[in-house]
């Protein structure tokens, strides 16, 4: 399904071609790109954080990065919760309630992004040390510890926060490090009442699921930036991400953890289409033995045991047809209805990774609105 455009080169240069996948049809049209806009910023993407490393991208994020501004309606503040730095977005106007609280956490990969990239939304914005130069559970342990700072008696009372309204969100990287937390605080005394996962990812085991087979190459995550970024969150040694790319990583020992992630048991029939489930092929015990995070239930929140997922709060979720993870979210979805959560799912039929992040594209204020009116409804 593969197509060849010309791209330019400097005059006289060797012609330079791009291989790409063809967009669904429905993706051109409600994104208003055309397929050479995509393409060109997907091998860019991709080529450069392969194989000239994230320094560049450091670079760009950081020049996009914007000071805290306040906005007519909101107060903006840059601070820190227990050492990690935190953009907190007040309303101005007085209020004779205690307040409603959104503690998001931005994506990025584990290796990208700050609070100083700032969505343009109005929630409070956390950042934490990132990848190659820290690994799991670093980044984990960053939220986890600025999340159970906040939830403490005096802390919300000093900005006027209800105890009974908080929510823990994020997108992508960050949708995976909201559900870990979520799953992880239960014992904290203040209890969260809402987790919304924006495309999270959230196993490792299983690589070949229908969405990354389907979307390998897709923009803005093709399957082998995701796994780039799944592996490095855990270490910088190169076996576990080609381990990962032929999805032989999980030792046999870890075959009870299959059923977890099953998605010939857990997607509904609609996203099974044409795909055959193969029954896993194992890797080495010793990779595994070297590198045991990418089996721990805070880097795979899937893995979680069914007892544990039945303390979790209401959940939004918003998964994305078009993208690697979308499997991840939908298993996610059935799992925790399952064990009796309320689950509201936003499957975005037209929808690429990473839309939240993208404020010029129409896609992006229709999911946006969705999401915050129900925000505003049930938090
Ligand atoms: C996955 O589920 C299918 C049923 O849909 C079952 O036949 C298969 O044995 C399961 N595999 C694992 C590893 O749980």
């Amino acid at each position: 399904h593969r197509k060849k455009v010309m791209v330019p080169s400097s005059p006289g240069g060797p012609d330079t071609y791009c291989i790409y996948t063809p967009l669904p049809e429905n993706i051109e049209d409600l994104w208003n790109l055309n397929c050479k806009d995509v393409c060109e910023f997907h091998f860019q993407a991709t080529f450069l954080v392969e194989f000239l490393g994230l320094d560049f991208f450091r670079l760009m994020l950081k020049f996009l990065e914007v000071p805290p501004t306040s906005h007519k309606n909101v107060i903006v503040t840059d601070t820190k919760f227990n050492n990690t730095p935190v953009r907190v977005y007040v309303p101005r106007r007085k209020s004779d309630t205690l307040r409603r609280s959104v503690f998001y956490i931005h994506g990025g990969g584990w290796s990208l992004g700050s609070a100083g990239n700032d969505m343009k939304t109005t929630f409070s914005l956390h950042s934490y040390r990132l990848a190659p130069k820290y690994h799991f559970p670093v980044q984990f342990e960053d939220v986890y510890d600025a999340l159970k700072w906040f939830l403490n008696k005096n802390i919300l009372e000093e900005y006027g926060v209800d105890p009974g309204r908080i929510a823990v969100s994020g997108d992508s990287a960050g949708g995976n490090l909201a559900a870990a937390v979520a799953q992880q605080v239960w014992h904290v005394k203040i209890r969260l009442k809402i987790q919304s996962l924006i495309y999270p990812a959230l196993q490792t085991l299983d690589v070949e699921t229908p969405s990354y087979q389907d979307n390998a190459y897709m923009p803005v995550l093709p399957k082998s930036l995701m796994i780039w970024f799944y592996s490095n969150y855990i270490t910088s040694d190169s076996a576990l991400r080609k381990a990962m790319m032929r999805n032989q990583h999980v030792p046999v020992e870890a075959a009870p953890l299959f059923k977890l992630v099953n998605w010939s048991s857990l997607l509904p029939e609609r996203f099974l289409k044409g795909h055959v489930y193969k029954a896993p092929t194992f890797g080495s015990s010793e990779l595994a033995r070297k590198h045991p995070g990418f089996l721990d239930v805070r880097v795979a929140p899937l893995l979680a045991a069914d007892s544990k997922l039945q303390d979790l709060p209401l959940t939004y979720l918003v998964t994305c047809q078009y993208d690697v993870v979308r499997d991840d979210g939908l298993m996610y979805v059935r799992r925790l209805r399952d064990a009796g959560i309320p689950v509201t799912h936003n499957s975005v039929e037209d929808g690429l990774h990473g839309i939240l992040s993208f404020p010029v594209f129409k896609i992006y204020y229709r999911v946006m609105e969705e999401y915050i009116r129900w925000l505003d409804e049930n938090l």
